[in-house]
């Protein structure tokens, strides 16, 4: 029996041919790369992953009567969404996706195979496909401000782990970090913070963003921005006092923890300000998702505000709660007219919002959430804080980095997702997703310890779930992937 080969997310099924157990294929110059016509864009990321890997240049060929490594894609064999297969064997190496994904996700395989064996390739035959659509890695860049060059740095990373959205937390109440041309005072004034004495701040410029945006479309994976509304808005407030309940002179704040200077639910002007907000940045991003938090709206202001009070009388809502509900409903429909699905966190998950609207689950284990949304038809996202917060501490040592409670390897690849949810609403579980909060991470190498080596156990329970490997063989994996890190200098955590 052969050990497991050094692949994260281990693939669905690997077989060895009976007639050359140990046999291999040297990959050298006398291979060239022939991409079916759909198979063109693959083709030249497969090249220069072979180039940086082995310092081989592999020509690119329409046809050729030598050794090749065929690159297509065909949907009539290979049926499930974003599957591939991949062969080694004597005739050269051949990757088929079931769909320019597919395809991508093979080469992610072929590629890690190459840094572990180098030009000796094991003969083999893989068959593989994601049980998740949704494997998520969020950032939030208003605690701390992180800049392009790193979050291609990571988007680089989710590439090889197959991980295929990235959920960016561009506002909150310590910082508003992407630019607005109809809203400039949100990056002149919402964009900084006075620390002790010091101006601490960073914005996205829309071109920023445009080319971020594509530089991860070219790796197969989606960014979906979050606005979060209506809490959770203390820079946005300082920006623009009017769009609070009670105008006062606000700053963007210093502190960590869940400001109560939120936005106000009864004037009308809130609802256009966000509308033309919104309208200015859904076309930033091509994902038909669009996240608008949600999360953590205290109501202490909307209790005394004249305002507010007159709004929830009109309405004949029971308590302040009924506001943001309608709030979020005003939000859902505005996202419907511009072709997007609403995702919130789950404190958004009471009344009648539509079947289309997605849960993000992430309180405690994420149960309750989680089973209160499939009661009411709602697919889920899970990143449940006790597992999935990539801020929590990876070991017990007392000079571990980190807050709250501790999160290590092991728990993140044992969480098991079906276990959270029953058999018969399984078709509502869209994926998981690790969240990477930075109150306490200041610097992009910061962020790189908390994230590595978890991000490869969240990739295994993204890919894989229920099929995954055993633990200790993982462990042996992850041992293996380490060159990989390495090689794209990741500082990752030593303790596991
Ligand atoms: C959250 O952690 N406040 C979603
Ligand atoms: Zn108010």
């Amino acid at each position: 029996m052969k050990n497991l080969e050094p692949i994260i997310p281990y693939p669905m099924q690997i077989e060895y041919f009976d007639d050359f157990p140990d046999d291999y294929l040297i990959l050298d110059k006398t291979y060239s790369i022939v991409p079916s016509s759909k198979a063109n864009k693959c083709a030249s990321v497969l090249q220069k992953e072979i180039l940086q890997i082995l310092n081989l240049n592999l020509q690119i060929k329409k046809e050729t009567k030598g050794l090749e490594i065929a690159l297509d894609i065909d949907n009539s064999q290979l049926i499930t969404k974003d599957s591939y297969s991949l062969t080694i064997d004597d005739y050269g190496i051949e990757i088929i996706g079931n769909n320019e994904a597919g395809l991508f996700y093979g080469i992610q395989t072929l590629k890690q195979l190459l840094f572990n064996y180098h030009d000796h390739l094991p003969f083999c035959e893989i068959e593989d496909d994601p049980i998740y659509h949704w494997r998520g890695l969020h950032l939030d860049v208003s605690r701390h401000f992180m800049p392009i060059s790193f979050i291609k740095k990571l988007i680089d990373q989710m590439a090889i782990l197959k991980l295929n959205r990235f959920h960016w937390h561009l506002t909150d109440d310590q910082g508003w970090r992407i630019e607005s041309k109809r809203f400039p005072k949100l990056t002149e004034i919402g964009s900084k913070r006075n620390q002790n004495g010091e101006i601490y701040e960073g914005f996205y410029s829309q071109e920023q963003i445009n080319d971020l945006v594509l530089y991860a479309k070219e790796r197969f994976i989606e960014v979906i921005p979050e606005i979060d509304l209506p809490g959770h808005t203390q820079a946005m407030i300082a920006a623009y006092p009017s769009l609070s309940c009670f105008e006062e002179d606000t700053k963007v704040w210093n502190e960590w923890g869940v400001s109560e200077n939120v936005l106000c639910m009864g004037k009308f002007e809130v609802r256009s300000f966000i509308t033309e907000l919104l309208e200015e940045i859904i076309p930033l991003f091509p994902s038909k998702y669009f996240h608008i938090g949600g999360d953590e709206c205290p109501d202490t202001n909307w209790k005394s505000c004249p305002n507010c009070q007159s709004y929830l009388k009109n309405n004949n809502f029971q308590n302040e709660r009924e506001l943001q509900h309608d709030f979020t409903t005003f939000l859902e429909a505005l996202l419907k007219k511009n072709k997007k699905t609403l995702i919130g966190w789950n404190e958004i998950n009471e009344g009648k919002l539509s079947d289309q609207t997605i849960i993000m689950c992430w309180q405690g284990d994420g149960k309750e959430a989680i089973q209160k949304a499939v009661s009411l038809n709602k697919s889920v996202i899970l990143c449940p804080n006790n597992t999935l917060y990539f801020d929590w501490k990876q070991s017990i040592f007392p000079d571990e980095k980190g807050a709250f409670g501790v999160t290590n390897l092991k728990r993140v690849y044992e969480f098991d997702p079906e276990q959270h949810i029953e058999f018969e609403t399984q078709h509502l579980l869209l994926g998981v997703q690790a969240n990477l909060w930075t109150e306490y991470m200041q610097t992009p190498d910061d962020v790189e310890y908390m994230t590595f080596p978890r991000l490869l156990a969240l990739a295994e329970i993204a890919w894989n779930s229920g099929r995954k490997q055993p633990w200790e063989d993982f462990l042996k994996r992850t041992e293996e992937y380490k060159k990989i890190l390495k090689n794209y200098h990741i500082k990752y955590c030593e303790r596991i």
